[in-house]
């Protein structure tokens, strides 16, 4: 896993769909008129939002697939872009493994649920409310997810708005 940490002003990303290291800026910016280099988003202005962490740039995730995310605090959090177009974030930790695998998890559905399942063992878990459809007793963490200006912001467990 490629571990990345940017500037305090920006979301340390640890690893993205191909691999490659992501940062949140710039992004693009639709504004014709605007200067060609300008950010599209000012992370820093968002740090103490009620402990939100700007994660990437929406045109960053590949359906289907995850990425690590640090919060603020140090804990993470694994993002996914589904098919549908609906975020959801889930702890990166796996809770049986004690590994922070999440993120590469491969993302299903169960009866119309969304799931991801663990890279390692094998136990699937919601997507919507984190539970271990598979193993009794073990859940994920749920992050509520939200975009701004084109930033997908990740909030802390049990914040209100679990995926969108
Ligand atoms: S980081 Fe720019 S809107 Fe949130």
């Amino acid at each position: 896993m490629n571990t990345r940490t940017t500037s305090p002003s920006t979301t340390a990303v640890l690893d993205s769909p191909d691999r490659s290291p992501v940062s949140v800026s710039p992004a693009p910016v639709p504004d014709a008129a605007a200067p060609a280099r300008r950010p599209a988003c000012h992370p820093s202005t968002h740090r103490d939002a009620g402990g939100w962490t700007p994660a990437c740039a929406m045109h960053r995730l590949l359906p289907g697939r995850g990425v690590a995310v640090l919060l603020r605090g140090g804990r993470q959090a694994a993002l996914f872009l589904l098919t549908d177009g609906s975020l959801h974030a889930v702890g990166n930790i796996d809770p049986s493994a004690g590994a922070a695998v999440m993120s590469r998890g491969i993302v299903g559905d169960r009866g119309g649920e969304a799931t991801v399942a663990s890279p390692l063992l094998k136990e699937v878990y919601s997507l919507t409310d984190g539970r271990c459809l598979n193993v009794p007793g073990l859940t994920l963490p749920v992050h509520p997810v939200r975009v701004e200006d084109g930033v997908i912001h990740v909030g802390p467990a049990g914040a209100d708005s679990p995926g969108i």
